[in-house]
């Protein structure tokens, strides 16, 4: 096997072309001039200070976006339900979109890190793209701060505490992975419950090296940090890395980000995705924004957040559009190893976190069962006010039968699916079908998404109280 593997490895090496100089050389000037925009911005600093000032009394009598960002938009639920339902449902979306932003930029602060461990060892030439990585994941953590906070409050306010203590069956697969949460956690630093099985965590380990083995083999020195404190790596668990790729998985795909220049640089195919489906609907927060505020209207806290936030993400996208579409050609042709890795993820990250079509959250793709457990808790909540038995029949007439939410959605599922196809069409190591999306392009199907449903809410049904 081991032998197999090396010689894979040694074959393509053979063959790989040199990449040009000039074409580096372009790639870092890029890196340096979208750096040193971000640095002159002052977009964290004002989501900062706004985060410091958000109280929900005071933000909550006007919608925080076009009303088609809330929660069941387009639903029978919706059009029945009375105007501080309504506003709610709005304030809610935003919650409910932040929470899953804030867990999936704890895994950016945690991915950049791996990556410019690799990305350090190259040459002193890739300083400049450490140091923008670094400020990145600096930024992220007060976004993820400022979500949080607003979050929180907002939730505590119209959920009330009564319904956190609304309880599912014991044994049930969403208590026990915490999808319940609607707000995510900061990661408890980087160590891991995992470590009881060294066993595992070592094979994985092990496995990831034998498999990248090459001339190009650089081990990330971030994780190398650990392996001197013999503390092991977390597995993300959330987040848009940790809703599709398994526990397991994600701690091998790590090592594998973690190992090699090339597949550091795929790492950043999934981020972009990741900015692609934020930037689909947090658009939306910033026009809203700019309207008001051109017709001198009031704004909101989060919206304006929102804008801020869209703006320095900005600077972001174009990082994970630079390494992914362009810097990885830098490092010459991946081995076979390498790409096999590379599809897997991208194969993954279509199925789990495009692969969707939820009818109550537009802008996200994730399966809706994931999304069952919150919708269930906002009915039984003082904003609903339902029973067990009418929050589940609501949620039959919302999420199992064709409605005007369901249509709205496909335009978002296309405008997402249509940038992120640009980049992996883009990129030669894709198999076709990645490259052309199919896994995602066959989840924008509402039939398709119905007949999910349907299947999914009789088993949440089993498991909801009633
Ligand atoms: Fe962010
Ligand atoms: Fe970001």
């Amino acid at each position: 096997m081991k032998e197999q593997i090396m010689m894979d490895n040694t074959q393509v090496s053979d063959t790989k072309k040199q990449p040009s100089s000039k074409a580096r050389k372009r790639h870092l000037k890029v890196n340096e001039i979208n750096y040193s925009n971000n640095l002159e911005s002052d977009y964290t600093e004002k989501i900062e200070a706004l985060e410091k000032s958000f109280d929900y009394d005071s933000n909550s009598t006007c919608y925080w976006s076009k009303p088609e960002l809330s929660i069941f938009y387009g639903t029978p639920l919706y059009q029945g339900a009375s105007e501080a339902q309504k506003l709610a449902l709005n304030h809610l979306y935003w919650v409910a979109n932040y929470d899953h932003t804030a867990a999936s930029e704890a895994s950016t602060v945690h991915y950049n890190q791996v990556t410019a461990g690799v990305f350090s060892q190259i040459s002193d030439s890739y300083e400049a793209l450490c140091l923008n990585l670094k400020h990145e994941a600096e930024q992220e953590k007060f976004h993820i701060h400022a979500f949080q906070n607003i979050g929180h409050k907002t939730k505590t306010a119209l959920l009330g505490k009564r319904v956190m203590g609304i309880k599912l069956n014991k044994n049930s697969r969403y208590k026990k992975s915490g999808q319940l949460k609607l707000v995510a956690k900061l990661p408890e630093g980087v160590k891991s419950s995992l470590g009881s099985s060294n066993f595992q965590y070592n094979s994985l380990r092990y496995l990831s090296k034998l498999m990248l083995n090459s001339e190009t083999y650089r081990y990330s020195q971030y994780l190398q940090d650990f392996d001197k404190k013999g503390e092991p790596l977390t597995a993300i668990k959330k987040g848009y890395v940790g809703v599709a790729i398994p526990q397991n998985l994600v701690q091998f795909f790590t090592f594998c980000w973690g190992s090699s220049p090339f597949l550091a640089c795929q790492y950043y195919a999934y981020r972009y995705a990741g900015n692609a489906v934020l930037k689909n609907y947090e658009y939306e927060y910033s026009e809203y924004f700019r309207k008001l505020e051109k017709d001198g209207k009031c704004t909101s806290v989060p919206q304006t957040v929102s804008h801020y936030h869209f703006l320095d993400e900005s600077f972001h996208t174009t990082t994970s559009q630079l390494i992914a579409r362009d810097m990885y050609k830098d490092f010459g042709k991946p081995t076979t190893s390498e790409q096999v890795i590379a599809n897997v993820i991208f194969y993954l990250m279509q199925s789990g976190f495009l692969g969707g079509l939820p009818g109550g959250l537009i802008g996200s793709f994730v399966d809706e069962s994931l999304i069952m457990p919150l919708y269930y808790r906002i009915l039984r909540s003082p904003v609903f006010d339902m029973s067990a038995q009418d929050a589940l029949h609501w949620m039959e007439k919302c999420l199992c039968h064709e409605h005007e939410g369901f249509h709205l959605q496909t335009k978002y599922h296309q405008r997402a699916m249509k940038n992120i196809g640009q980049l992996a069409s883009s990129l030669d190591y894709l198999w076709p079908i990645n490259r052309e999306m199919r896994i995602m392009a066959s989840g924008g199907s509402i039939s398709k998404a119905i007949a999910n449903n349907v299947k999914a809410l009789k088993q949440f049904s089993k498991i909801a109280v009633v």
